[in-house]
């Protein structure tokens, strides 16, 4: 056999397997210990077949793993400029240290007392996010982002059922806002009321205005937007939102951008969540799980879902005792490894998690300059204005000229060794990128995005027919997009496997 580069259809290791294989030989010594633990086991409950495993000699068990990883493109092969997704690179020490056994052999049931190592982690996490964030305490509980966004809009429903304003059950979201920001208030029980975004693209104000009244519980915004824009008039905002009796959430998905620098609290958010496998290095996107852990002001504090940990002086432990909290959201004390990545992440940049921010800004602003003056891309919103954690281009101008949408170009990126932004999105966008390279990208990773994305777009203009062709130096070629989003999908898939029993 030569050696080949993965490809989709690869065998399964099943059917690599041959009798005559094998990858250790068991020596005497070893089953005498094998045996004597096997005494061990009562003998209804031991095995009464032969265990069903492959057999291959270790190279072939290596090379097949190996090349199987080769199908998968991730940050740690190259840049990820996912906008909205945050995908830096996730340092090693966290996650050695989340597989220090202190921590996975840990039991949820365990007593307290042995658990006092990962309870101050947990403590000092609630503590340091509610200093980031300018709050008071925060709930580590909820596994995702858009699970902080659905307990925050339970805190908010509670908060205005106890205070007799039953009648609040409109939340106002953006049309820039990420989808589970009206899914996840929808969920909740509320009427989400939609308000436009101004050609600078910050939050029209004066719509927000407009759509103000007693029934308004809240609003949900992310600061900067999803456009990666800063909304300047933020505290005109709050007080607006503040003097309806309502509440100011902050989807904290975008805190990249301006983490260290200003404090959503000190913007007038009061209940925030934030992604830790987004801002703090967790990995997400197939690395998961996540964290969408929510801090609130001290107004809110006892509505938080529970348990969140204290300490006495002596002892760390779980409080369970919140007057008016709104339960749990998600079994036990939520996905606790990117909890100590996170920490790990956090204790090794101290103060210096202000450059984060400033870094990830400059790599947005060097990259959207050189992409903004190309031909074909235009930029809708916000012209002239600086970008925070992430920019949108529209190939609106392209596809109308050439024929070449966001989809080819973005297809025609993975050629080029560059995994595609997020695309389509913002939906305000025709024709969207959304672009977001963080921090941890070199100068030279983001020339070479810019100059991926220059020679596509002059190639769009000349020969646009190879580019509604890419991918090709890919393991799989150009899915078809409808079938992947139909409930179906894994149908092919699983029917391919099951084909081969
Ligand atoms: C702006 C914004 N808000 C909320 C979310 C939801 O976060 P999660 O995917 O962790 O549920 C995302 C996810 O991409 C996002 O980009």
């Amino acid at each position: 056999m030569t050696y080949r580069q993965a490809k989709w259809g690869e065998p399964i290791i099943f059917e690599l397997s041959k009798e005559s294989k094998q990858s250790f030989i068991i020596d005497d010594m070893f089953k005498e210990y094998a045996n004597e633990a096997l005494s061990k086991i009562p003998e209804d409950l031991r095995r009464k077949s032969a265990l069903k495993i492959p057999n291959l000699s270790e190279v072939e068990v290596v090379r097949h793993f190996t090349r199987l990883t080769q199908m998968a493109y991730g940050v740690d092969v190259g840049p990820v400029p996912l906008g909205s997704c945050t995908m830096k690179y996730n340092p090693k020490v966290s996650e050695e240290l989340a597989n220090d056994q202190r921590v996975t052999e840990l039991h949820p049931y365990q007593d307290e007392e042995t658990a006092q190592g990962i309870l101050e982690i947990m403590y000092l996490m609630q503590r340091w996010l509610a200093e980031i964030t300018g709050t008071d305490e925060c709930s580590l509980q909820p596994p995702a982002g858009a699970s902080g966004e659905f307990t925050g809009a339970l805190i908010i429903k509670k908060y205005h059922i106890d205070h007799g304003m039953h009648y609040k059950n409109e939340m106002i979201v953006p049309d820039a806002a990420h989808g589970s920001n009206p899914a996840s208030s929808a969920m909740a029980g509320f009427k989400v009321v939609k308000i436009p975004t101004d050609s600078d693209g910050e939050t029209d104000i004066n719509a927000l205005k407009a759509a103000l009244s007693e029934r308004t519980a809240g609003l949900m915004l992310t600061n900067p937007n999803t456009l990666g824009i800063f909304e300047s008039k933020i505290l005109d905002i709050a007080d607006a939102i503040h003097e309806r009796k309502a509440f100011l959430y902050y989807d904290g998905a975008n805190l990249n951008g301006i983490i260290g620098v200003v404090r959503p609290g000190d913007m007038g958010f009061d209940i925030i969540h934030l992604n830790l496998h987004k801002t703090f290095a967790a990995p997400h996107g197939g690395g998961g799980p996540g964290a969408g852990v929510v801090c609130v002001k001290k107004e809110l504090k006892e509505y938080l879902p529970t348990p969140i940990v204290d300490y006495d002086g002596r002892k760390y432990f779980f409080r369970y005792d919140l007057s008016k909290t709104i339960g749990r959201v998600s079994w036990f004390y939520g996905n606790i490894t990117p909890i100590v990545k996170s920490f790990v992440y956090l204790a090794s940049l101290g103060p210096a998690i202000r450059e984060v921010a400033e870094i990830s800004v400059l790599n947005t602003n060097y990259l959207l300059k050189k992409l903004a003056n190309l031909k074909g891309i235009s930029l809708i919103y916000g012209e002239g204005r600086w970008r925070k954690h992430e920019f949108v281009v529209s190939f609106d101008k392209l596809r109308k000229e050439t024929g070449v949408n966001a989809e080819d170009v973005a297809k025609s990126l993975l050629d080029r060794g560059i995994h595609a932004p997020t695309i389509y999105f913002p939906l305000i966008v025709p024709e969207a990128h959304m672009i977001e390279v963080t921090e941890t990208e070199t100068l030279e990773n983001l020339d070479l995005i810019a100059d991926a994305y220059k020679e596509i777009v002059e190639k769009a203009y000349v020969n646009p027919e190879e580019l509604k062709k890419a991918p090709k130096n890919t393991s799989v070629g150009r899915l078809d997009a409808i079938v992947a989003n139909h409930p179906n999908t894994l149908a092919p898939t699983y029917k391919h496997v099951l084909a081969r029993k």
